[in-house]
């Protein structure tokens, strides 16, 4: 069965069944061979323009946008944090109704579900979620379709385990993403860093048709217990205010991703999984600040782990292109 998604917005995974999340892993499985295969493939996105819009950093999902419009024969402008007058001089309500009057499509990334909800209420034209604080559901796609590649056995088999910051927008995605596709869902985080209610509700219900195995639980050992996949993000978000770090490190670093953690899965072959930006090391100005001020050599991930043969942080780097392409291709594409 063909899955018509052509005009739809992307703004999480909660707007999709499982059917239509599943056509869109296919389609980029499929964009993906087609790109490194021996024929020109077909610019399905010709002269498109698509504005990608950012209020906040981005060095993968950006790329991924505009590389994957550049493959597809689209036209990019980007608008940065300070850029534009989205939310300072001019409403969300008033920017999409004049973007949607020149773009043909709009990503958008920033603080609010709200926003993207706004703009795409209004643009007349698909609007894409490139991060909120809610959701990054460009980030669970491509997670899911990195899993598939790298788990030889239906999805419905796939059993993996988020480790960390389970309420921020990564953790969400990741939740409602795998109850869709009744996955054994593991969500390991301190009490207070649980998945929002809401959310916790609404993958429940959807694990309910599905099959899907949700489990929420405080014990790092016991949640990782025969996973396929270890997953983790950052300990505080973009947004989130500095002062949080001192806080997190306490809750959070029993349930920092180390050799240990990783043999608790009792699997020889667990992958470690990150969206990326990863504190693994004293190599950035936040991880050498985190080191004088914590004396940490490494947050949410040791390492070792990360550049440990288990790791496949980069694999999943390069599916955010093929996996958004997907999105543009099948909202947009002729
Ligand atoms: N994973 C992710 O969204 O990365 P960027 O913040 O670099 O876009
Ligand atoms: N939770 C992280 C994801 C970054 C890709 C953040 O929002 O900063």
């Amino acid at each position: 069965m063909t899955t018509n998604l052509e005009g739809r917005h992307f703004l999480k995974e909660l707007d999709f069944t499982g059917d239509e999340w599943r056509s869109l892993l296919d389609l980029a499985a499929q964009l993906k061979v087609e790109l490194h295969g021996q024929d020109q493939p077909r610019k399905r996105l010709d002269e498109a323009n698509v504005a990608v819009i950012f209020e906040k950093a981005s060095t993968r999902t950006r790329s991924a946008f505009e590389v994957a419009a550049h493959h597809q024969g689209a036209h990019v402008t980007y608008l940065d944090p300070a850029g534009s007058h989205i939310g300072h001089k001019e409403s969300a309500k008033d920017s999409a109704r004049v973007l949607g009057r020149m773009f043909d499509a709009i990503e958008y990334r920033g603080f609010s579900q709200g926003t993207v909800e706004t703009l795409a209420a209004y643009a007349g034209v698909p609007v894409w979620n490139g991060l909120t604080d809610q959701w990054h559901p460009t980030q669970s796609l491509c997670d899911m379709l990195t899993m598939r590649e790298h788990a030889s056995k239906p999805d419905h088999e796939i059993a993996f385990a988020y480790v960390g910051d389970a309420h921020n927008n990564v953790a969400n995605s990741l939740l409602i993403a795998g109850a869709m596709m009744g996955m054994d869902v593991r969500m390991v985080a301190p009490t207070t860093l649980q998945n929002p209610p809401e959310v916790v509700e609404a993958a429940k219900a959807i694990a309910a048709r599905t099959g899907a195995r949700l489990a929420l639980t405080d014990d790092p050992g016991a949640g990782v217990d025969s996973v396929d996949f270890v997953y983790t993000d950052v300990w505080v978000s973009m947004g989130e205010p500095e002062a949080t770090w001192q806080q997190r490190i306490d809750l959070l670093l029993p349930y920092q991703v180390n050799r240990q953690l990783l043999d608790k899965t009792g699997n020889h072959d667990v992958r470690f999984m990150h969206c990326l930006p990863a504190l693994h090391d004293r190599g950035t100005e936040v991880g050498e600040q985190l080191f004088q001020r914590a004396g940490l050599e490494a947050l949410e991930v040791t390492d070792e782990v990360f550049e440990s043969q288990n790791s496949i942080v980069f694999d999943q780097a390069e599916n955010r292109m093929h996996t958004i392409k997907a999105v543009m291709v099948a909202t947009l594409g002729t």
